[in-house]
């Protein structure tokens, strides 16, 4: 009897213990508050640049200054940061180095749909495991500052350089509280 329940106690360690094992990988509450601050980083890294390139030379100005900025953080975030690659996604895009995958694609437009149904935009996220990695998918609502290049009456001034820069840019006849885009993280799982 004795031995029997010295066996039993055993397999249930084990069997705790092989659980732990498999799961202790996929933290998921953490896995969402790295990708919480990395998202923080890269945008408090953006917006004032953005904002300081606006107030000083305009739109027009701000354009060029995006276009080399924004790549150059999202280079920055990356070398930081060697677990996970992110970066910035739209359904209609501007950057033309961005081929979506079935998953973003898909939460983008679920994003839409509920942003169409009332949600506001920027409380909106998608957090899932995914093939063995941790995807994490953080909307952008359009706020009024975003409206001078994205938005459905932009300058002329604006359009030519938006054109200059991006012959193919489709991220524009946005209106205030629809989503731009995401930010889109994803980490591969060990
Ligand atoms: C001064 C013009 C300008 C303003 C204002 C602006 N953007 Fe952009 N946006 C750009 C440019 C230029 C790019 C392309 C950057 C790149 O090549 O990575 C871009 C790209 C993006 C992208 C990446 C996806 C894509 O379409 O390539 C997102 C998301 C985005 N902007 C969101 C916003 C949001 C949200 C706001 C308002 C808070 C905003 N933008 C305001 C010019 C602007």
């Amino acid at each position: 009897m004795k031995k029997i329940t010295i066996t039993l106690i055993g397999i249930t360690l084990l069997s705790a213990a092989s659980y732990a094992d498999h799961h202790e990988t996929v933290d998921i509450p953490l896995l969402k508050s790295e990708a919480m601050s990395i998202i923080k980083k890269f945008g408090g890294t953006l917006k004032p640049q953005l904002k300081s390139a606006l107030k000083s030379g305009g739109a027009v100005n701000a354009v060029s200054v995006c276009a080399v900025v924004a790549p150059k953080i999202a280079k920055q975030i990356n070398n930081e940061n060697k677990d996970w690659s992110v970066r910035r996604i739209s359904l209609k895009n501007r950057n033309p180095n961005m081929v979506l995958d079935a998953w973003e694609s898909a939460k983008l437009k679920e994003f839409d749909q509920r942003v169409a149904n009332g949600e506001k935009a920027n409380k909106m996220f998608a957090a899932e495991v995914v093939d063995g990695k941790f995807r994490f998918l953080k909307a952008q609502g359009t706020a009024k500052v975003c409206l001078a290049c994205h938005g459905k009456n932009i300058s002329a001034e604006v359009k030519k350089k938006i054109q200059m820069h991006y012959p193919h840019d489709k991220a524009t006849g946005y209106s205030l509280g629809q989503v731009r885009g995401a930010f889109s993280l994803s980490k591969t799982l060990k």
